[in-house]
C-alpha cells in the first residue's frame, strides 16, 4: 500500500511512537496533520532518546521528506527549539528534509497565555486538563478567520494587519480575565525575527505531497492524541481542538480521501486518559494503580499520572468505524501479564437500557455503567513475544476476543518498548 494513516484510536498515549517510527523507516514522506505540540512521541533509536513534539517522527530518520501540514498548528518558537535540540542529537534538519504548510496557523504566545488562563479560572467541572500548550485558542482564531498563517510572516503590511486584527480580539478576552493588553509592537518585532528561521522551510505542501503521491512514493500520515479526543467524535467538551480521526489526514495536508490505502489504529490492550472527562472503565482501585505503575502511565508534554482502567471494546467499535480502520496495532499487551481475570467493557446500561455505543449527551455519558465480559489472564510473561507461538493460550484468546468484540482485525502486536518486540501480522505497506 502507498499511503498509510496512523490514528490513535482511544485517549491518546496508545504508544504511537514506537510504532510510528517502525513504519516510518519504510515510508518516503512522514506528515503530520493535526494537533500542535500538545503531543509527546518519545523514540528510541540505536540507544539514543528523541522527545518529539511538533516534528513529525520522520526527521529523525536520514533521507526523509518530514512535513508539518496545514491542519497543524504550529508555535514557531517552539518549533525552532526542537529543532535545535535534535540537530544537537546529531540530526541533519533543513528545508529539504523538512517543509511546512505555507497555510499553517500560528500559536502565538497569547494562545498559551488565553489557555492557561481559562483553566485557572475554570471550576470544578469546566477544567478541561489541557496541556496549556494554546492549542484551542489557536484553533479557534483559524476558524474566526483571524489567525496569523506561517505564509503571513513573508510581508511586513499583511503581517502587522493581521496582528491587529488578531488584537481586536484578544485584549478585550484578556481584560476580563484579568492578563494584560498585549505588547502589539514587541509581539509584531518577535514575529519578524521568527520569521527569519521558519520561511526556509514554508512551502506549498498540498503540491508537494500530490507530486509525491502521484510519482508512487509511500506517504506515512503521522497522527496524534487519539480518536476520543476529536473535536467532533470525541467526548465533548473534554477534548482537544481538532479533527483527529483519520479523515483528517486528508484534510490536514491537502489531499483526497482516495489517497488514503490503509488506516492503522493504534490501540492500547487497556485504557488511559489524562486530563477530564468521562471514561466509563476507569478504575480507582488496586487494579488500576497496577495498570499505572506497570505500564509507566505518565505523560510525556506535561509529566501528569493517566487515569487508567479496563479495556472498552464499545468506545473502539465506534473510533474503528469513525476512522475506517483497516487493522489495529495492539499495544502494551504485556501489561497485563499476571492478572487473574480480565475486564472488557463491551456495551453501556444506561436507565435500565443496554447500549452498544457511548451517546453524545453529557449526562447520558457520566451514568452509562460499563456492561464487562470477564476472560481469564495468564500468568505468564509475554514481554517482548515475537510471534503467536510466544504467547500463552489465555493471550491469544484476549486479542482475538478484542478482535471479535472490536469488528477489526489485528495487523500488530506490540509486546515490548523494542521495536523487534512485535508480532507483524499484516504489513500495512505491503502491496
Ligand atoms: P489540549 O489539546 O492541550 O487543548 O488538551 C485537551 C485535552 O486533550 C486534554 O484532556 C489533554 O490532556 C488531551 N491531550 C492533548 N494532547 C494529548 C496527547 O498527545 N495525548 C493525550 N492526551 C492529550
Amino acid at each position: 500500500m502507498a499511503n498509510v494513516v496512523v490514528v490513535g484510536a482511544q485517549w491518546g498515549d496508545e504508544g504511537k511512537g514506537k510504532i510510528v517510527d517502525w513504519l516510518s523507516e519504510r515510508a518516503d514522506v512522514i506528515a503530520r496533520f493535526q494537533g500542535g505540540h500538545n503531543a509527546g512521541h518519545t523514540l528510541v533509536i540505536d540507544g539514543k532518546v528523541y522527545k518529539l513534539h511538533a516534528l513529525p517522527s520522520g526527521v529523525v530518520r536520514g533521507g526523509k521528506l518530514s512535513v508539518i501540514g496545514n491542519g497543524v498548528v504550529l508555535d514557531p518558537w517552539h518549533l525552532m527549539n526542537e529543532i535545535k535540540t535534535v540537530r544537537e542529537q546529531g540530526v541533519d534538519i533543513s528545508p529539504e528534509t523538512l517543509m511546512i504548510a505555507e497555510n499553517t496557523p500560528l500559536i502565538l504566545p497569547i494562545h498559551g497565555e488565553l489557555d492557561r488562563a481559562r483553566e485557572e479560572a475554570a471550576s470544578k467541572g469546566t477544567k478541561i486538563g489541557t496541556t496549556g500548550r494554546g492549542i484551542g485558542p489557536c484553533y479557534e482564531d483559524k476558524v474566526g478567520r483571524r489567525a496569523i498563517r506561517v505564509a503571513d510572516l513573508a510581508d511586513k503590511a499583511t503581517l502587522e494587519a493581521r496582528v491587529d486584527r488578531a488584537l481586536q480580539h484578544h485584549d478585550p478576552l484578556r481584560k476580563g480575565l484579568g492578563i494584560e493588553a498585549v505588547d502589539r509592537d514587541g509581539l509584531v518585532a518577535q514575529l519578524k525575527d521568527i520569521a527569519k528561521e521558519i520561511l526556509p522551510f514554508a512551502a506549498p505542501v498540498w503540491k508537494v505531497l500530490n507530486e509525491k503521491r502521484k510519482s508512487g512514493k509511500r506517504i506515512l500520515f503521522e497522527g496524534a492524541q487519539g480518536a476520543l479526543l476529536d473535536i467532533d467524535f470525541g467526548t465533548y467538551p473534554f477534548v482537544t481542538s481538532s479533527n483527529v480521526i483519520a479523515g483528517q489526514a486528508a484534510t490536514g495536508v491537502g489531499i483526497g480521501p482516495n489517497s488514503i490505502d490503509f488506516v492503522l489504529g493504534i490501540v492500547k490492550a487497556y485504557t488511559t486518559r489524562v486530563g477530564e472527562g468521562p471514561f466509563p472503565t476507569e478504575l480507582e482501585d488496586a487494579d488500576g494503580q497496577r495498570l499505572g505503575e506497570r505500564g509507566h502511565e505518565f505523560g510525556t508534554t506535561t509529566g501528569r499520572k493517566r487515569r487508567c482502567g479496563w479495556f472498552d471494546a464499545a468506545l473502539l467499535r465506534q473510533t474503528c468505524a469513525t476512522s475506517g480502520v483497516s487493522g489495529i496495532a495492539l499495544t502494551k499487551l504485556d501489561v497485563l501479564d499476571g492478572f487473574e481475570t480480565l475486564k472488557i467493557c463491551v456495551g453501556y446500561e444506561l436507565d435500565g437500557e443496554r447500549l452498544d455505543y457511548l451517546p453524545f449527551a453529557a449526562d447520558q455519558q457520566t451514568r452509562c455503567t460499563p456492561i464487562y465480559e470477564e476472560i481469564p489472564g495468564w500468568s505468564e510473561s509475554t514481554e517482548g513475544a515475537r510471534s503467536w507461538a510466544d504467547l500463552p493460550a489465555n493471550a491469544i484468546k484476549y486479542v482475538r476476543r478484542v478482535e471479535e468484540l472490536i469488528d477489526c482485525p489485528v495487523a500488530l502486536v506490540s509486546t515490548s518498548p523494542e521495536r523487534e518486540d512485535t508480532i507483524l501480522v499484516t504489513d500495512p505497506f505491503a502491496d
